[in-house]
């Protein structure tokens, strides 16, 4: 190679070094008070850390290893301003004490099972009872938003990426066989954020897995998500009774508060007076998708807010969506910037399985078998009107 070319390579190659040098500081910059070193602890004698990736549109998505949650996520706005629009805390501490569903994966059975009880093959299980005595929530005591996984950050076809892991042993909150977990949250130049599930067990078990972040399109710290507008895909809804459990019953959204076919606002008919939306204390409620095949990756859900101009649509193969409108928020947990997250401030699309499937035969199944792979995707593309 001639002398003129190396110097060229050369000055391209320091050239290309300070671009992403660039990066990385504004990186620093657009995500806030989130630091790394403030993820960088042991817990349960294992490390955790902080993952960064961006894409080439200035969406950045920031990941912890502890629960597999999602920290940040900077999504431009119509002006083009960054902006976090997940909940989340500035510091493990601060996950260890709050709130430990914010951005989580919870699993290994996301949503409840009626008094922790489940039999499986003729045998009977008993889980935690997490949730006030009464119901298995989100897997239990310890479930998988308190556990701490294997993360990397990894290059895929789709973009950049952060992938888990994680190993739940046979017995874990009661659940049977050894269950490992992939979690991975993808980046790509077409705005999607995509979260992919892979689960492989030992025994059979029931799985369902979701990811439980509070959205708010008009920044994380914007209050009240009533104004939101939103739209389901899903011609029909599983009623609960006053423990959020399924009765049972399907029943077509056609002609109450649960009809967001079309577009409506959020908080339209958030305080009807509707039996549903009582027990529910707004929306607590899981969609049934539609879908002509199962499996499929189809359209489930959008949120649009005006103010922002921010439009985020869900895709998924999950066969339902628990739609949920931070009615239990009230301003206790302070999360990042220092921000109090108040009642209804946030909302969860959390694609999963129907809740308490386990105890609901005529449900679609949630049970895993040895040689079968539990494989779902979960798609969120961001976009402005
Ligand atoms: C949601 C659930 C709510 C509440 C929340 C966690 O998935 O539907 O009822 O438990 O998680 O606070």
């Amino acid at each position: 190679m001639n002398r003129t070319i190396l110097i060229l390579l050369l000055i391209l190659a320091v050239s290309c070094q300070q671009k992403t040098k660039k990066t990385v500081t504004v990186m620093k910059i657009i995500s806030g008070t989130v630091e790394q070193e403030n993820f960088q602890t042991t817990y349960k004698n294992l490390k955790t850390d902080l993952f960064t990736i961006q894409n080439q549109n200035g969406i950045v998505l920031q990941v912890t290893n502890y629960g597999a949650k999602i920290v940040t996520l900077f999504v431009p706005d119509k002006s083009g301003n960054s902006g976090d629009i997940v909940f989340g805390y500035e510091k493990i501490a601060d996950y260890l004490e709050g709130d430990k569903y914010f951005g989580a994966v919870v699993g290994r059975y996301a949503n409840r099972i009626a008094a922790g009880k489940f039999t499986l093959d003729g045998k009977d299980y008993q889980l935690p009872k997490n949730e006030g005595g009464k119901n298995l929530l989100h897997g239990g005591d310890s479930g998988f938003d308190d556990a701490v996984w294997t993360g990397e950050v990894i290059e895929t076809p789709e973009g950049k990426a952060v992938k888990l892991n994680l190993v739940s042993p046979d017995g874990d909150q009661g659940f049977p066989g050894t269950l490992n977990v992939e979690v991975i949250y993808t980046l790509t130049d077409k705005n999607e954020l995509i979260v992919d599930y892979k689960a492989v067990t030992d025994k059979p078990t029931v799985i369902n897995l979701s990811q439980h972040s509070y959205f708010n399109l008009a920044g994380h710290a914007a209050g009240p998500i009533l104004s939101h507008e939103l739209v389901l895909n899903a011609d029909r809804f599983t009623p609960v009774d006053e423990n959020l459990i399924p009765t049972g019953e399907i029943r077509p959204v056609e002609g109450t508060a649960f009809d967001f076919r079309t577009p409506h606002l959020i908080g339209e008919r958030i305080a009807n007076t509707e039996e549903q939306v009582v027990l529910g204390k707004g929306y607590d409620h899981n969609f049934i998708l539609n879908k002509e095949k199962s499996g499929d990756l189809t359209f489930a859900a959008s949120a649009y807010e005006k103010g922002s101009g921010r439009f985020m649509e869900v895709y998924t193969t999950h066969p339902a969506i628990q739609f949920y409108t931070g009615n239990f928020l009230d301003g206790s947990q302070i999360g990042k910037d220092g921000n109090k997250y108040v009642y209804r401030s946030g909302f969860c699309l959390e694609t999963q399985y129907y809740p308490d499937s386990p105890n609901h035969p005529d449900f679609p199944s949630t049970v895993l078998r040895p040689g079968e792979e539990y494989k779902h995707r979960t798609v969120f593309k961001f976009s402005v009107k």
